[in-house]
């Protein structure tokens, strides 16, 4: 056997020492009676240099999250026990009692009762959630409740005056959506991308607006409707 392992693993954790030069009888020795040799928790586990504090220290947290699953078939309790979490939507305050794994999105939609964010792909990869969180946007989905300590705003909170905020007018006015269900998320991340002054040119306006996806690609027109809500927000 070469002396830098028998396998791939020997020779990714630089020890010659393999698994497979272990007899069965050893270990079984070792577990009936570790003696004076049973290990610290600054032992390394065998064939790495990682200690054994690193390895429980992560198998605690393993078993932490499987708190959360039900031994019986491995799919999320429905009954985790509930946090209070306080949020203001919209200006308003709102209490809510849910489970600490709740994200933005869901309380949003489920609890609260605010709609027009979007589940699109619930990974954090195609925008429709956007909503602001302190002036930043931020995907919801992707976003803790429990974890949220500043004031959100919705596309439902956009325009509190009941008017239509420039950025919605000009989206109507540019023909920007034709399923509509990513122009929320679409309009909440341009009024945004136009705060934040990333309104130089159409294509920095698409480097920007990169996080938003639009499977009806209405792309030029999103564009457009920010180029018009811009002039618009900058007027005041
Ligand atoms: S639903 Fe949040 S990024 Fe797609
Ligand atoms: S308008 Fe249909 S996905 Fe954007």
């Amino acid at each position: 056997m070469a002396e830098e392992g028998c396998c791939r693993f020997c020779r990714v954790l630089g020890t010659t020492s393999s698994p497979k030069r272990y007899a069965r009888a050893d270990v079984e020795d070792a577990m009936a009676d570790p003696g004076d040799d049973a290990p610290d928790d600054e032992t390394p586990v065998w064939g790495t240099d990682i200690s054994r504090r690193t390895v429980l220290v992560a198998g605690t947290a393993g078993s932490t999250s499987m708190a959360f699953l039900d031994p019986a078939d491995g799919r999320p309790r429905r009954n985790v026990s509930r946090t209070p979490v306080e949020l203001t939507v919209n200006g308003r305050r709102q209490h809510l009692e849910i489970d600490p794994r709740t994200t933005l999105l869901d309380a949003l939609r489920e609890h609260l009762n605010l709609t027009g964010s979007k589940k699109g792909c619930d990974h954090g990869q195609c925008g429709a959630c956007t909503v602001h969180v302190g002036g930043r946007r931020v995907l919801s989905c992707l976003t803790l409740a429990a974890a949220v300590r500043e004031p959100v705003t919705t596309i439902e909170g956009l325009s509190p005056d009941g008017a239509l905020h420039p950025m919605q007018q000009a989206f109507i006015d540019q023909d920007a959506f034709q399923c509509g269900y990513c122009t929320p998320g679409q309009i909440m991340s341009a009024v945004a991308c136009v705060r934040e002054g990333h309104t130089g040119s159409d294509a920095e306006i698409r480097e920007f607006m990169s996080g938003n996806l639009c499977r009806c690609a209405a792309y030029p027109h999103i564009v457009a409707a920010i180029k018009q809500a811009k002039t618009a927000m900058e007027r005041g």
